[in-house]
């Protein structure tokens, strides 16, 4: 079984999972694309979605879903993501596509937050995957010096900008023991927008694609 074989397996699994929902918060990711593919099979029985991304937007209006805003609705019913790494208390690290920010908004807007993933990004400690963190452009060099003072070794991501007209540092060797306090210490420094620690607001469910099956957690 491959590793998409197995991101499509927990992404059509949420459908189960979202079937009381009149509005979705949506991810960005190629297991989110498996999701938004999904969801078009049940797209009439929805009143309408919210993107946490362009290519989100574009992919879920291509399939004929109603886009809807943020700011003109109330709490969503539930939000479907993937994850770059996930442990066992449903923490993550998110963004290796870019789209934290939106994402962390649209996930702190919604009841419930259902993460889908294959089996390879669950581990033990978060933290071999680099965190990645949204910054303003003039803020670049500060920010960067601040993430060595914590203990990183922070990376410029080359002619990425994000939706928002940002950049982002994707930082390695961070210690990860405690993921709420590095979450709230990174977000403190100016020039941050945000970064892509999901601590503070984990996944309430963890659908994980493996080799036998769905596993909940
Ligand atoms: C996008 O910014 C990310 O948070 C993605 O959700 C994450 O990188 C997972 O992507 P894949 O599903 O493509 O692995």
């Amino acid at each position: 079984m491959t590793q998409d074989q197995k991101k499509r397996q927990a992404a059509e699994a949420a459908v189960d999972f979202i079937r009381h929902a009149r509005i979705v918060g949506v991810g960005t990711g190629s297991t989110a694309n498996y999701f938004i593919d999904a969801l078009a099979g049940i797209r009439h029985q929805i009143d309408g979605v919210v993107p946490s991304s362009e290519a989100t937007a574009a992919r879920l209006r291509g399939h004929g879903l109603e886009i809807l805003d943020l700011n003109e609705v109330g709490p969503l019913d539930v939000y479907v993501d993937g994850a770059d790494e996930a442990n066992r208390h449903r923490q993550l690290i998110k963004g290796g596509g870019g789209a934290l920010t939106r994402e962390k908004i649209v996930a702190a807007a919604s009841r419930q937050f259902i993460c889908i993933m294959d089996e390879s990004k669950l581990v033990e400690k978060l933290g071999l995957f680099p965190l990645p963190i949204e910054v303003i452009p003039m803020a670049r060099s500060l920010v960067g010096r601040e993430l060595v003072k914590l203990g990183g070794q922070p990376e410029y991501r080359t002619g990425f900008v994000t939706d928002n007209g940002n950049w982002m540092l994707d930082v390695y060797h961070l210690d990860m023991t405690d993921v709420v306090g590095l979450e709230q210490a990174v977000n403190q420094i100016p020039g941050v927008v945000t970064n892509g620690l999901f601590a503070r607001r984990p996944a309430d469910i963890l659908l994980i694609g493996s080799r036998g099956g769905v596993q909940q957690l």
